[in-house]
């Protein structure tokens, strides 16, 4: 049983239709690179899966159970994550009380979880204590991470966490996002435009053009001028 079943989705702003049947699947474990240009639709269906943006058409199936008609709320307590591009937390806040934040609104309450999220970003150790507001982007990334994995999701919709962070920091989110599927078996959904990164961590790639996937398989099995060229029609 695949873990996230997206399937023929539609979705609209207004009267203008954005989705137009967008399937997508994610298997446990596994790592998806979602491709495609800037406005074909990518972060419109990250939050179509969250139940952000109300579809007309189609269904979203979550370990077997149609979660189509559920709250946002719901399908994190099922056990998907999101952290949408432009990495939002609470400014005023510090970073961590972010993750109590979280951390309260879990069923689990474990503190535990915390101590697991930090370790993979140690950068946010010594800065526990300082407004997330006066936080690098680098570092708010980093939070933004750490926030949702506080959830213990089952998968992760990671929306173009490197975008406009410096290289040096670039890396280790890469890192991270690298181990925390590798070591705990988390299934990531990424977004990310830098193609030569992307089909080196993701075992599976999707690509989408105007509303639509147009190609998906295993990144083993394809060549990275081939995705180029899907990318660029
Ligand atoms: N809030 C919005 N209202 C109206 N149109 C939007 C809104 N957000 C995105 N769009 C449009 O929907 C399309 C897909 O956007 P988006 O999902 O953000 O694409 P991507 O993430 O692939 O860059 C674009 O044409 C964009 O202009
Ligand atoms: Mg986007």
């Amino acid at each position: 049983m695949s873990l996230l079943e997206i399937k023929d989705v539609e979705v609209a702003y207004g009267r203008t239709q954005v989705l137009f049947g967008s399937t997508l699947t994610v298997e446990p474990d596994s790592l998806v690179v979602l491709l495609g240009r800037n406005g074909v639709g990518k972060s419109t269906l990250m939050k179509s899966t969250m139940g952000l943006m109300k579809t007309f058409g189609g269904t979203v199936h979550f370990e077997g159970e149609d979660i189509t008609s559920l709250s946002p709320s719901q399908r994190v307590k099922r056990g998907i994550a999101y952290v949408p591009q432009g990495r939002e937390g609470f400014p005023q806040l510090t970073v961590m009380e972010n993750l109590k934040v979280v951390l309260e609104a879990t069923a689990h309450r474990d503190k535990n979880a915390i101590d697991e999220a930090l370790d993979l970003f140690p950068r946010l150790k010594p800065i526990l204590d300082r407004d997330a507001g006066f936080l690098s982007g680098g570092q708010k990334q980093q939070l933004a991470i750490a926030r949702a994995l506080i959830t213990r999701p089952k998968v992760i919709l990671l929306d173009e966490p490197t975008e406009g962070i410096q290289p040096s920091i670039i890396l280790e989110i890469e890192d991270a996002i690298a181990a925390m599927n590798k070591a705990s078996g988390l299934a990531i959904l990424l977004v990310e435009q830098h193609l030569e990164f992307a089909l080196s961590i993701g075992d599976h790639y999707a690509v989408m053009e105007h509303g639509e996937i147009i190609a998906s398989g295993k990144t083993a099995e394809v060549e990275e001028q081939t995705v180029r060229e899907l990318i660029a029609v």
